[in-house]
């Protein structure tokens, strides 16, 4: 499945919070875009070769753009340094098609939104979705501080009980366990932000015996992570008819490189997407956050860069 890209312009880069700017892409023949769903992101592919994946912040049915929030990261490679830097209007950009991670189950009658800084980006989208679809929304939005709190006046404006949590102001992080007390068990629950918060999270929903709880991660799972598979295997490559011995230890995704594959990739900690590749036979290890337990059931792709073979032979459509 190689994630294949199209070319759009950006449109408007503004300012939305200290750190935080907004960038709107357009398509550069003003052809609709792809449609996307609430909790969606796409992958920026930048021209200094780095790939980035930022989630979608406007409205679900805008179909004449895009709507990205990037923070700069303080310890940036040169993703988001390159975005509030470098990315000027009417640049060309290449990206990919919407991917959705982090689904809404809109069948849900009540919502309990989280957002920590950035994570607000998924947060807004899904906030904007669950009113348009007329459904009890509450929502609890924790910054570092106000000058730190993008779109929040945007958010107020949509009229859904909001509480605000600003570390600077409290002395440290939100009460999470409380706040998420004495809610109907029926209830669907998201949060999106940097891992302390996702881990107080689904610490309190287990708690509080939640099952309709959901998180999108920026980084792997620590507690997710495996050992390292010690039986080496070989990878047969369709396209371009070649066969590949992945040692033990080595990681997928860099013996493809060295076969002269060109997979992309961002996070390479298996939590965007981008470097998916279609399987034709083989069994894998998945060691990702993207698939959901039906996906890795099926088969069908994998992620090079954190998943491997269980052993034997890997046949992947690359
Ligand atoms: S590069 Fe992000 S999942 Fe592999």
């Amino acid at each position: 499945m190689h994630s294949a890209t199209f070319t759009v312009i950006v449109d408007k880069v503004r300012v939305e919070a200290m750190d935080t700017v907004s960038i709107e892409l357009r398509s550069s023949d003003s052809s609709p875009l792809p449609s996307f769903d609430a909790g969606s992101h796409i992958s920026l592919h930048l021209p200094n070769g780095i790939v980035r994946s930022y989630s979608l912040v406007n409205a679900t049915g805008n179909r004449d753009r895009y709507v990205l929030g990037v923070l700069r990261a303080r310890d940036s490679q040169g993703g988001s340094a390159f975005v509030h830097e470098k990315l000027r209007v009417g640049d060309a950009l290449a990206i990919s098609a919407p991917r959705n991670n982090f689904p809404l189950d809109e069948t849900g009658e009540r919502f309990v939104l989280v957002a920590g800084g950035i994570g607000i980006t998924a947060i807004y989208s899904m906030a904007q979705r669950l009113v348009a679809l007329g459904k009890s929304v509450d929502m609890l939005y924790c910054c570092r501080s106000r000058e730190h709190a993008a779109w929040l006046d945007s958010i107020q404006a949509l009229g859904i009980p909001l509480k605000l949590h600003f570390d600077a102001q409290h002395g440290g992080p939100p009460d999470l366990r409380g706040f998420l007390d004495e809610r109907d068990p029926e209830t669907r629950f998201y949060c999106c932000g940097p891992t302390p918060m996702l881990s107080a999270f689904e610490r309190a929903c287990a708690d509080h015996g939640y099952t309709h709880a959901h998180i999108e991660r920026f980084s792997a799972d620590p507690n997710a992570v495996k050992e390292a598979s010690n039986a080496g295997y070989e990878v047969q490559l369709v396209r371009s008819r070649k066969l590949v011995r992945v040692e033990p230890g080595a990681r997928l995704l860099d013996v493809l490189r060295a076969a002269g594959a060109d997979v992309p990739s961002s996070c390479e900690q298996g939590v965007c997407g981008t470097c998916e590749l279609s399987v034709i036979e083989g069994e894998i290890d998945h060691r990702d956050s993207v698939l959901s337990e039906t996906e890795r059931a099926e088969g069908k792709t994998m992620m090079v860069c954190v998943s491997s073979c269980k052993g034997g032979r890997l046949v992947l459509d690359c």
